[in-house]
């Protein structure tokens, strides 16, 4: 596998995460105009599962880099007519792209690709990992509190299913947040720690809120919508019993009046459409690093890790 590939946040390890948000810190406050130079080969982005934040957002980082791309019609590609996942990367490296950033409903299909020359990002595998998603998560979380180090966060929903659970419990804990879950015990995870949401509530500095992922149950959830939304979605009621400068984050898409009343996901303590904002610069530095850029000089990073 090519050294520049972003696969797991595991992967990146504490220094890789430092350089990519600095990197994402200075293409919003420096180097806005950061380009790759005209003669770079073309970019494909893989969409094997629906998208809306990470694909456009990696198609908009793409443009402003000036990259040209092909956004690969998964449904029409070859793999439906039984190519390998392998074989179509092949064929894309053979054809001249530089990069494939790829999203597969397959945990961990990345390891096909080792016998690739050009690098993958992994724009999210089944329930593995989701690294610009984490990366972008840490990036809001910095930009509110400065700092990582101390932080509470109360993780709440399907569990079980959610790669961006497991990519910020991976992370967040390297950089001293505590972080703990919530959820119907159908959605556990073995060895995620679970605590009682209406008592999280009232501690945690950030409330991270995931959608049911229904597209990975084998059977409907037990609970009806209204009862997961008593249960475990952020009402008015909790909203009023959340620490002071605490916020409230999801990757989304949002399932308005499921896992939160829909009046608060534009209230005041609601990043959410601001981590969508910031996922554009961190999913240029991912892509700078993949082609294979070193960093940007980092003497004017304002926050602690
Ligand atoms: N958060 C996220 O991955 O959203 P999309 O599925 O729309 O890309």
């Amino acid at each position: 596998m090519n050294v520049n590939s972003i696969l797991t946040m595991t992967g990146l390890g504490k220094e890789g995460v430092e350089s990519l948000l600095r990197d994402a810190f200075l293409f919003q406050n420096r180097y806005t105009d950061w380009q790759t130079g005209s003669q770079r080969a073309p970019v494909a982005n893989l969409f094997f599962e629906n998208s809306t934040r990470t694909h456009y957002s990696f198609a908009f980082a793409e443009m402003a880099l000036g990259l040209q791309r092909a956004d690969i019609d998964a449904a029409r590609s070859s793999v439906t007519k039984g190519e390998s996942l392998y074989d179509t990367c092949k064929t894309l490296e053979s054809i001249g792209y530089s990069l494939l950033v790829i999203r597969s409903p397959e945990d961990c299909y990345y390891k096909q690709l080792e016998n690739l020359s050009i690098p993958v990002i992994n724009a999210g595998d089944g329930k593995g990992d989701h690294p610009t998603q984490c990366l972008l998560d840490l990036y809001t979380m910095l930009e509110h509190f400065h700092h990582l180090d101390g932080l509470k966060v109360c993780i709440v929903g399907d569990i079980e299913h959610s790669r961006v659970a497991k990519s910020n419990f991976d992370t967040l804990r390297l950089f001293g947040a505590e972080v703990f879950f919530s959820g119907p015990e159908e959605f556990r995870r073995e060895g995620f720690p679970f605590v009682d949401f209406d008592k999280a509530i009232e501690v945690s500095d950030v409330v991270m809120l995931l959608r049911i992922q229904r597209e990975r149950l084998s059977l409907p959830m037990t609970l009806t919508d209204a009862e997961y939304h008593r249960l475990f979605g952020l009402t008015k009621e909790r909203y009023a019993r959340m620490k002071e400068n605490s916020i409230i984050m999801h990757p989304a898409p949002v399932n308005r009046g499921i896992e939160i009343d829909s009046d608060l996901v534009e209230s005041p303590r609601s990043v959410i459409f601001r981590q969508m904002h910031n996922g554009v610069f961190v999913r240029k530095a991912c892509i700078k690093k993949a082609l294979g850029f070193s960093s940007f000089p980092s003497d004017s990073f304002p926050w602690r890790f």
